[in-house]
């Protein structure tokens, strides 16, 4: 059962649809969570289908569904075709990403991801990792900082603000929310803190994460995974993630233009099926704010 007080999911309808399931497919969900978009996925399997499910934090264990056509998996999904591969399985038919943090991570005071509650800086999404928050912002160089907040958060005043943490660091580390809250204060744009802070611990969250890498490492894997008219479905949440998968599914490379064969023939691993991305209708949007900024890319491997 997908559980609606961890996660309500986005465009639950058109991922499904984007996925054109096939009843005794073998199906991918990179990002459990609360299992929303899994759930449907079973919906549409008849008995032979299977369904695999990646998350790298524990507490989306909880949901797993009881189901003996479905597998969950707790790793990152940097590591998606090694662990296929263990589970005895080479090629797919189709595979489905909801990037980023899921509401019980964000609305969960201890976890340090939102700007409503104090807390320890930690933003994990696997608690064993190695990197957290309050390290980011207590060991990296200001060089370091400048170029997190900048690219990550786009935030305007990077350098300023990387310079402001590394003198105040010095007093005292930074260690929670309020704290880093009472440090930067005086460079909140009036009447924009909401957004300002939301770039801020955007950019914090990616960097202790390791989001574009895994990003990029998983949509690397997704071409050898799929097989001829499979289909890749990503949705993401900010311009940096969907860039990336814009322009990999475009022409399979994150830069440059599409290589081409002697002949002059482009060598491409995916077709793009909604040259637009896809976002949400406004009456979701209403219903459920965090489906505002959501864009969903699909693409059919050639
Ligand atoms: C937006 S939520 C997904 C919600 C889900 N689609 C649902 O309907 O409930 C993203 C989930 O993916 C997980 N996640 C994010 N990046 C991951 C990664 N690199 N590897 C594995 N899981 C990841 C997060 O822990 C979170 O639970």
């Amino acid at each position: 059962m997908m559980n609606e007080a961890y996660h309500v999911p986005v465009m639950l309808r058109e991922c499904i649809e984007a996925l054109a399931i096939k009843r005794d497919g073998i199906y991918v969900d990179v990002t459990f969570g609360g299992g929303g978009h899994s759930s449907a996925i079973l919906d549409r399997l008849g008995p032979e289908g299977r369904l695999y499910a990646f998350d790298q934090d524990p507490d989306a264990l909880r949901n797993t569904i009881p189901d003996e056509r479905f597998v969950l998996i707790h790793q990152n999904f940097r590591f998606l075709r090694n662990n296929l591969r263990l589970q005895g399985v080479r090629e797919v038919d189709g595979i489905l990403a909801d990037l980023g943090v899921s509401s019980h991570q964000f609305d969960n005071a201890g976890r340090g991801f939102s700007i409503r509650f104090d807390a320890a800086l930690d933003m994990r999404m696997d608690q064993a990792g190695a990197l957290d928050a309050k390290q980011v912002l207590n060991s990296y160089t200001e060089a370091e900082l400048h170029r997190i907040f900048g690219m990550y958060g786009e935030l305007h005043n990077a350098r300023t603000l990387a310079k402001t943490i590394v003198t105040a660091r010095v007093l005292r580390p930074i260690e929670t929310v309020e704290q880093l809250k009472a440090v930067v204060e005086k460079l909140v744009p009036r009447g924009k803190a909401n957004k300002y802070y939301a770039q801020l611990f955007q950019a914090l969250r990616i960097e202790v994460n390791g989001e574009l890498t895994a990003l990029e490492e998983f949509l690397e894997q997704c071409v050898p995974a799929l097989r001829s008219g499979g289909r890749l479905a990503v949705m993401s949440y900010h311009s940096l993630e969907d860039r990336l998968v814009k322009n990999f599914m475009a022409k399979g490379k994150f830069k440059g233009e599409v290589e081409k064969d002697f002949y002059g023939n482009e060598i491409k691993p995916f077709q793009v099926v909604s040259r637009k991305a896809v976002t949400a209708s406004p009456e979701e949007i209403a219903a459920n704010p965090r489906a505002r900024s959501a864009k969903l890319r699909v693409a059919e491997r050639i």
